[in-house]
């Protein structure tokens, strides 16, 4: 079977942007691919965080994982700061990635103008761990959303370096792995803004429905999302970027085509879509939060599903990190 790897940051509740965007295409792609799943932790500490949360949060989106339909028959799901070899690899690339291509990267322009005077090395260093993260474990393909485009580009353009400077032609140590991003639903738009995405670092909590929100915190804040003025309902109006963004939610969650959709809509008001919207919302997301209290409640079990997953990511990463080692002519460790 060919290979997927993804991973998500444990910084606070996941929301329909990361389901949309990223797990909900897992699940699809597990009946074709062999999935190495992971909760990066290590990227979660970039910006300051919670000490008292960190753990807390990773066990929750292992649980969200498992609760949306992962199958731990074809998936590995492991703690990245469990397994050695990325911070290890992380090391090796930072030395042969210049640092004008990290200076380039809009996220971390983006973030470090947020943490002003206070922006970490490990901000700016975060796609290259990224890149450790995903090519230890050779994936044929890196499912998410569109905002990691650019870092997967990055990672493959790390991977092509290692390979020119230290491998051979016909023998690349680092396999050179693809973006995979659906159209619909890489990008997640914000409730209160359609221009700008849905994110766990927006401070104002109505702009973003989470996976745990429940129903009466969902009719809420769908009622109190933006909309505008004009008569009926349409897709790809750039004009109606709110009214695009809650169709198209409208659309993944109820798992209708776009046409069908459009024409459902096509004459509806305002104060017809968002009552719809809302069922929609809360029967797609009532299952997934059924099994993922199950599933915080059962810790016994989620620590013995990252103990294994820890130990089959071991076997992996540790198979690539050698290679690359032994490529750039380390002595065997005695
Ligand atoms: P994170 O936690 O920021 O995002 C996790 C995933 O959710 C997607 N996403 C969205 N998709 C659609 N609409 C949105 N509004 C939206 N917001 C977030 C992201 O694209 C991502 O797929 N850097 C990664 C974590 C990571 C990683 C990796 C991913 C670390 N190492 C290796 C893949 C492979 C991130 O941004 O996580």
């Amino acid at each position: 079977k060919p290979r997927i790897l993804s991973g998500i940051q444990p910084t606070g509740d996941l929301h329909l942007g990361n389901y949309l965007g990223a797990i909900r295409n897992w699940v699809e792609l597990q009946e074709t691919y062999q999935c190495f799943l992971f909760m990066a932790d290590l990227h979660a500490i970039t910006v300051p965080h919670d000490p008292t949360r960190l753990a807390e949060n990773t066990y929750q989106v292992a649980a969200t994982y498992i609760a949306s339909g992962i199958d731990l028959e074809n998936a590995t799901i492991f703690v990245q700061s469990h397994v050695k070899a990325h911070t290890e690899l992380a090391w090796m690339f930072n030395c042969i990635t210049p640092l004008n291509w990290l200076e380039r990267m809009i996220q971390f322009k983006e973030k470090a103008v947020k943490q002003g005077e206070n922006v970490s090395v490990g901000l700016l260093d975060y796609p290259v761990l990224q890149a450790a993260d995903i090519l230890l474990y050779e994936p044929d393909q890196v499912p998410v959303g569109e905002d990691q485009k650019q870092h997967l580009e990055l990672t493959r353009d790390i991977a092509g370096r290692v390979n020119h400077l230290f491998g051979k032609e016909d023998a690349p140590i680092l396999k050179v792995p693809q973006p995979l991003i659906r159209p619909d639903g890489a990008r997640v738009m914000s409730l209160a803004d359609g221009t700008r995405k849905m994110s766990k670092s927006d401070p104002a909590e109505l702009s973003r429905i989470n996976l745990t929100d429940s129903a009466d915190l969902i009719k809420k804040k769908i009622k109190k999302c933006k909309t505008d003025p004009a008569r009926g309902l349409e897709f790809d109006n750039p004009e109606r970027p709110e009214c695009h963004n809650l169709l198209t939610l409208y659309m993944l969650l109820s798992s209708k085509t776009k046409e069908a959709v459009a024409a459902e809509c096509r004459e509806m008001g305002w104060g017809q879509f968002k009552p719809l919207l809302t069922e929609t919302t809360i029967e797609a997301l009532r299952p997934i939060q059924t099994k993922y209290q199950e599933l915080m409640d059962d810790r016994a079990y989620l620590e013995s599903v990252l103990r294994d997953g820890r130990e089959k990511a071991e076997t992996v990463a540790n198979s690539t990190l050698a290679k690359v080692k032994a490529a750039l002519g380390y002595s065997t460790p005695l």
